[in-house]
């Protein structure tokens, strides 16, 4: 009992030191988070916070979870790749183009038949055929104007028209772009089935391209072997089917903000969408110009379905074997004139 009356007197003092020392060393022991930081310290480092989470969130009572984003630098980087380098990469992708066909017309000049028409004319893109190509190829050119307008309009139209006119342009480019966008998205996928057989490598293709399809020949003389589609109509076809999936599941992303994807995955989105839009934009308007002035016979392909053949045999000669039996008069014979 001597004991215990002598040692009392020194248990408080010691529970005192016990617990200062507690307070001291618990908070960064306790409390600190994987990368070292402890968020609820005053030495908290924002930058340490950012490298941890890629943003910084609040905790908000409101129902628009977006709110309780305070801070994502990804959104600057986003902001000056939007508005510095995205202009650039369509505007080269684009001018440069339409530069590299002006050359192409000014020293090939247009690519002409060399044979004279056979007179009979040759099935080559049905009624669905042409009902789907025209239906994506008119979705697409509305999409590509109203997109152009979401990348230059602000730079380019609105000096020109006024801040009101380009507002209200704008606007209705954007109901335009989101609508037709649906068009676009039903036709890659109809073409996709429809030419997907006939645009499967083959054994041409090689020949083909190691000649250039015979573009580049003055003289007009080359003219290489191809099945229904040469290899040239392949990239253009692969490149619309690629470019079209990365647009439509980059587009639905847009269309329905945030359903599936947070800040930094809707500008991403955005980026992918802008970046393969300009690029798609520069192919097609290649595609367009050597289906329309480029290649003499080539846009009856597509308008009327059916080319000379002739023309065929020039152009996709195998196919034109492969075909034989579905060739048809183009001048169907005069019916007898009944005697007098
Ligand atoms: C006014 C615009 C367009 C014109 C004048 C045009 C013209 C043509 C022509 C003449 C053909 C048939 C070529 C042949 O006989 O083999 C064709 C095929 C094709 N078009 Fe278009 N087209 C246009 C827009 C588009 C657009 C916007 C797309 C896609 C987004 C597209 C995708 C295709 C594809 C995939 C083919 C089959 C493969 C090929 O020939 O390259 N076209 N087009």
């Amino acid at each position: 009992m001597q004991v215990l009356k002598r040692v009392r007197p020194i248990g408080p003092v010691l529970a005192a030191v016990v617990l200062a020392f507690g307070l001291i060393v618990a908070p960064a022991g306790a409390q600190e988070g994987p990368s070292g930081s402890n968020p609820t310290a005053q030495s908290v480092n924002e930058q340490q916070l950012l490298q941890e989470l890629n943003k910084i969130q609040g905790r908000i009572t409101i129902p628009d979870a977006k709110a309780a984003t305070l801070e994502q630098p990804r959104g600057q980087d986003f902001r000056s790749f939007h508005e510095g380098a995205l202009p650039w990469i369509g505007g080269v992708a684009v001018l440069g183009m339409l530069l590299v066909l002006a050359l192409f017309y000014f020293i090939r000049g247009r690519i002409r038949t060399r044979s004279q028409e056979a007179g009979v004319k040759v099935v080559r893109f049905n009624a669905l055929e042409r009902l789907t190509h025209w239906v994506t190829a008119t979705a697409f050119i509305v999409l590509a104007i109203t997109g152009l307008n979401f990348v230059f309009g602000k730079r380019l139209l609105m000096p020109l028209i006024g801040p009101d006119a380009f507002s209200a342009w704008s606007q209705w480019a954007k109901y335009a772009h989101d609508f037709f966008s649906w068009a676009f998205m039903l036709g890659i996928l109809v073409m996709a089935v429809l030419w997907v057989w006939d645009n499967l490598p083959d054994r041409y293709d090689g020949h083909w391209l190691r000649v250039g399809g015979g573009f580049f020949d003055t003289s007009n003389r080359t003219h290489p072997p191809a099945a229904r589609f040469n290899a040239g109509q392949k990239l253009i076809f692969w490149s619309v089917i690629i470019g079209g999936i990365a647009l439509s599941v980059s587009g639905l992303f847009m269309l329905f903000p945030f359903a599936y994807a947070d800040v930094n995955g809707m500008q991403l989105a955005q980026t992918i969408h802008a970046v393969v839009g300009v690029l798609m934009v520069a192919v097609i308007i290649a595609h367009i110009y050597i289906g329309t002035f480029g290649m003499e016979g080539a846009y009856q392909a597509m308008g009327s379905g059916t080319v000379d053949l002739n023309w065929a045999k020039e152009h996709h000669s195998v196919w034109v074997e492969k075909q034989g039996a579905k060739t048809e008069p183009s001048q169907p014979a005069a019916p007898p004139t009944p005697a007098e």
